[in-house]
């Protein structure tokens, strides 16, 4: 699937350029608009971006390729890649590192992906798992489909803290001392959920990330926009419990999501979890994917938190006028193991990096 337009000239690309980063940095971290809107100026740049594929020119990919350099070198010149900070000439200065680093910026826009794995969807997380646990007496195993690093697989080592309307604490789940703290406003929230007690776990990713290899954790680091601090704390604090307790993660297609199913448990109420995942692949990964759930011969209940509509639940014109443009669909299905369309519940909407959940499941 792609999610960029065609690029046929320099001026196409500029444009997409200036368009992307307006509507997608303006806000949140306007350092990154005014390096972009530079970007879109120089020539000599857009060529370097240019000369790639059509995934490897948008714009966060070549942000977060000087971010990597910077980190790996705090001392390459662009400290204000490592702190947000906006400062004068800075997207001038961008542009000449870009253009003096060119071996080492084609290496990573010709290898790398913008790679995320959000810590903070734990909390819709935690929810969802206490909604399963409930009307299930086996214990749970769980496959985190699309797992990145694998950090929200440790997500009973973090502390994750629920706040209610009124600001007062509704819940907190996991140990008090976790180096992870996620913390998530909640409405609809009405009994405080237990820490998941999952018996056996699993990530699968095509392209998982090894976050015991400095590289690969650093290529994550870069990944996450410099006045983060909040996600950027947590996901050293994430990294820091896979280097204390381990992950698995499998390198694998989503299209082969069968054979991980076929080794997983027997005695255990089996989760499939897709977090910002299921709206990455084709008509025909999620084909095989929703069938190897439905065929598996045994009940198996996905959890998915996606873009509203994207995980096959039917989202009305009323609810999604209510929505706000961050939301995540929360969805429960089902699958009995004999019938092939499970039993779909929507468990609530959530920020898509968890930040708040408004739970409307009874
Ligand atoms: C936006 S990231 C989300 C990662 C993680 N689920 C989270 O919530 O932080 C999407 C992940 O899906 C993985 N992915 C994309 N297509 C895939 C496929 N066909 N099979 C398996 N993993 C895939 C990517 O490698 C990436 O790690």
């Amino acid at each position: 699937m792609s999610h960029f337009p065609a690029l046929h000239t320099i001026e196409d690309l500029a444009s997409f350029y200036r368009r992307y980063s307006v509507a997608t940095f303006t806000a949140d971290e306007p350092l990154y608009t005014v390096i972009c809107e530079r970007v879109t100026e120089r020539h000599d740049v857009l060529e370097i971006i240019a000369a790639h594929d059509i995934g490897a020119r948008q714009p966060n990919l070549l942000l977060n390729a000087i971010r990597f350099l910077t980190l790996q070198d705090p001392a390459s010149g662009l400290a204000e890649m490592l702190t947000g900070e906006l400062t004068e000439e800075v997207g001038e200065r961008f542009c000449d590192l870009v253009v003096a680093r060119r071996g080492e910026v084609d290496h990573l826009l010709a290898n790398q992906r913008t790679q995320t794995n959000e810590v903070g969807r734990a909390a819709p997380l935690v929810l969802a798992f206490a909604d399963v646990a409930a009307s299930v007496s086996e214990p749970l195993g769980w496959i985190d489909l699309g797992s990145s690093g694998g950090l929200n697989l440790l997500l009973d080592h973090f502390a994750v803290t629920l706040v209610g309307d009124d600001g007062s604490v509704v819940a907190e789940i996991g140990p008090s001392d976790s180096p992870v703290n996620v913390r998530c406003d909640v409405t609809g929230v009405v009994s405080p959920p237990p820490k998941p007690a999952i018996a056996w776990r699993m990530g699968v990713d095509r392209a998982p990330i090894d976050v015991t290899n400095p590289d690969q954790a650093r290529w994550l680091e870069a990944c996450v926009w410099p006045s983060r601090t909040d996600r950027l704390e947590r996901l050293a604090g994430a990294c820091e419990l896979v280097r204390r307790h381990g992950v698995e993660v499998r390198p694998g297609d989503a299209g082969g999501l069968g054979q991980i199913i076929a080794d997983a448990p027997p005695d255990t109420h089996l989760m499939i979890t897709t977090t910002w995942v299921w709206y990455y692949l084709d008509d025909v990964t999620r084909a095989a994917a929703f069938d190897a759930m439905a065929s598996a011969g045994r009940p198996i209940t996905w959890i998915s938190l996606e873009a509203p509509g994207v995980a096959g639940m039917p989202v009305s014109p009323s609810q999604r006028d209510a929505l706000r443009a961050d939301a995540s669909a929360l969805i429960r299905a089902d699958f009995d193991g004999v019938r092939p369309v499970p039993e779909m519940a929507l468990l609530g909407w959530a920020h898509g990096h968890g930040t708040w959940v408004d739970w409307t499941a009874s």
